[in-house]
């Protein structure tokens, strides 16, 4: 979503402003712009689409100053247009913005004599802070206003035009880190991953903070007051650094090729949480499961593995629909928050109002330093490195496996597992790795497959059990990234309605290895055949041998044999290949699809 980034050094800013947004480009944007502040006039530009349109405005005629700020912007409040596009400008200030402004019709009211230039929620920022420099407030004063003002959630990045060599920062609900580079130079971002090229330590700011980034000095002032704190500067991690998609076309396609080594190192991290509380699953009476979009999905296999291994009640929930549903949540419920980025805003705001009702919470996450991870009362982290492709791959498969861990713990606990049964489930968890790197062999096939079917508009995709939320996933990274339409349903479901699309056109793909429920999946294959539909078959050598003859319009592809139990992860692979190649074939930005963006950080 939206990025903000701020330099402030004793060179020119410009073009590591640039390098900076480029970085926070995966985060998923539709106008970019930039400014800077010298001898008191500030300069500037925007662009409606993507930061190459910018850079070569900022070619053509560099911005001067050492000290600006950039951002990227994805439209909510006002369509993707120069005007909308940030930095906004203002007689004594110029800002960028994210987040969500909720009082910002009560701002325009008020600031209704002047004339506002762009239909954003943020222009109201630029009123404020013009207003309180006409009436000569010193600084901190204004910005002390601005947060007893302000509603919503906002990260913010500021020049004020009689402030020279001053970058000023302010976070409430959006995310916020300072950078301390080389030769005193100081960044502000959402995002380390914008400057840790440059950086080797950061300060993650807090709710309520604003910083002064002047000199080289980092003033940070907590509550939104003018008292001053020292917050810790920390080390970047070394896997905010590796950014690049080499030797693929696409981050996706190296983010897929990754997952065995992520879950191998996974594998030797598990029993170490990031925060050291235990869960007490044995006095959980049931777990609520909350998360939005993939990660949904890996809660809804979570769901399948803790009431058939752990024998523990669960449901899972829609985080924006979650607190709005008034969830009945009695004595024993414990809640746990699925969240790549840690960032989304409404599986944050379900845990903030989880935490409200006095609700256990417990956290997955793959960025550590994000929100959730901050405030869930214990928290794993799924390693999978920066993720920087929008379609999530390799965070999802790390997430089941997150989440298969603590299945396992909480069947242990609630002695729900034999030892015999749970020496049988380590061992297969532990050959995870190698199984997914069998699954990767299909890619080659599957870019054959995937040139056949390119030219559909519309797929199903069927699973049974914890394989139905896998065909729910593979639907949806079809969509997002190929924009086919495409819907994920249990198998049984297909006689309930689906199966009036069945058509010659139509690939119908079928999930299923060689389990109990296969003759049940079978039977709807042989449906979709008698109506010629195409079928295209992921099932394990044994399914492969029961189906071998049935018709030319079976497509068959064959994963390793796999325990029950971890076909989910198994039979993603060849999911994200597919909907990987498919997209690729069609040329849609891959990284970056349309209107998507890699954290949600607004409801
Ligand atoms: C799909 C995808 C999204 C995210 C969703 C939640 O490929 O990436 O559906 O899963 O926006 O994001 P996180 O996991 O960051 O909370």
């Amino acid at each position: 979503m939206c990025g903000i980034v701020g330099i402030n050094g004793t060179t020119e800013v410009c073009f590591d402003i640039l390098g900076a947004l480029k970085r926070l480009e995966y985060r998923g944007y539709d106008s970019a712009g930039m400014a800077t502040l010298s001898k008191g006039a500030f300069f500037r530009k925007r662009v409606p689409g993507k930061l190459i349109q910018l850079e070569e405005k900022i070619r053509a005629c560099p911005l001067p100053g050492t000290v600006g700020i950039g951002h990227t912007r994805w439209a909510t409040h006002g369509a993707p247009t120069e005007k909308n596009a940030h930095p906004l400008e203002g007689k004594h200030v110029v800002l960028a913005h994210n987040g969500i402004i909720e009082n910002h019709e009560a701002l325009r009211a008020q600031f209704s004599m002047d004339p506002f230039d762009s239909e954003t929620d943020s222009e109201g920022i630029v009123h404020l802070l013009d207003a309180y420099r006409e009436r000569g407030m010193p600084l901190s004063e204004a910005m002390s206003q601005l947060f007893q003002v302000l509603q919503g959630s906002y990260a913010l990045a500021i020049l004020f035009r009689d402030e020279p060599d001053t970058l000023i920062g302010a976070r409430s609900g959006s995310p916020l880190v300072v950078g301390y580079g080389r030769e005193g130079r100081l960044f502000l971002a959402s995002d380390v991953v914008a400057f840790s090229d440059f950086c080797d330590e950061v300060t993650y700011l807090e709710e309520g903070d604003w910083v002064e980034l002047k000199g080289a000095q980092a003033t940070i002032h907590p509550d939104g007051g003018s008292g001053v704190v020292v917050r810790p500067r920390v080390p970047i991690g070394e896997t905010m650094k590796v950014l690049t998609k080499e030797p693929y076309r696409h981050f996706m396609r190296k983010e897929i090729q990754e997952q065995p080594a992520v879950l191998r190192h996974l594998l030797t991290t598990l029993s170490d949480p990031l925060k050291k509380n235990t869960v007490a699953w044995a006095s959980l009476s049931n777990l609520c499961i909350v998360a939005c979009g993939t990660s949904f999905y890996a809660g809804c296999v979570a769901k399948y593995w803790f009431e058939k291994v752990a024998r523990l009640s669960v449901r899972v929930e829609i985080a924006s629909e979650f607190r709005y549903n008034h969830p009945a949540l009695p004595l024993g419920t414990g809640a746990l928050f699925v969240s790549q980025s840690g960032e989304t805003a409404d599986t944050l705001a379900a845990l903030r109002f989880a935490k409200q009702q006095g609700i256990f919470c417990i956290g997955i996450v793959n960025v550590p330093e994000s929100s959730l991870a901050r405030e869930a009362d214990v928290l794993w982290q799924t390693h999978s490195g920066v993720e920087v492709g929008v379609a999530s791959t390799k965070a999802f498969t790390a997430q089941l496996a997150v989440l298969w861990h603590l299945v396992e713990e909480a069947a242990e606990q609630r002695k729900a597992l034999s030892s015999e049964e749970k020496k049988t489930l380590d061992r297969a968890f532990q050959t995870l790795p190698e199984q997914v790197e069998e699954a990767l062999l299909l890619d080659a096939s599957l870019q054959k497959l995937a040139a056949r079917f390119g030219h559909t508009t519309s797929a199903l995709y069927l699973g049974r059990g914890a394989l139905h939320p896998i065909a729910m996933e593979g639907a949806l990274k079809l969509k997002e990234i190929s924009y086919i339409h495409a819907e994920g349903y249990a198998a049984g479901e297909l006689k309930h309605g689906p199966i009036a699309l069945v058509e010659d056109a139509l690939p119908i793909v079928v999930l299923s290895p060689y389990d109990a429920l296969f003759p049940k999946t079978l039977s709807n294959i042989q449906e979709v055949l008698a109506r010629r539909g195409q079928v295209i078959l992921f099932t394990d050598p044994e399914g492969a041998e029961a189906v071998h003859s049935l018709s030319h319009r079976l497509h068959l592809y064959t994963l390793p044999q796999v325990s029950p139990i971890f076909a989910p992860i198994v039979y993603t692979i060849p999911m994200q290949l597919f909907a990987y190649h498919v997209a690729a074939s069609r040329g849609t930005d891959v990284d970056q699809p349309r209107n998507l963006a890699k954290s949600v950080t607004v409801e």
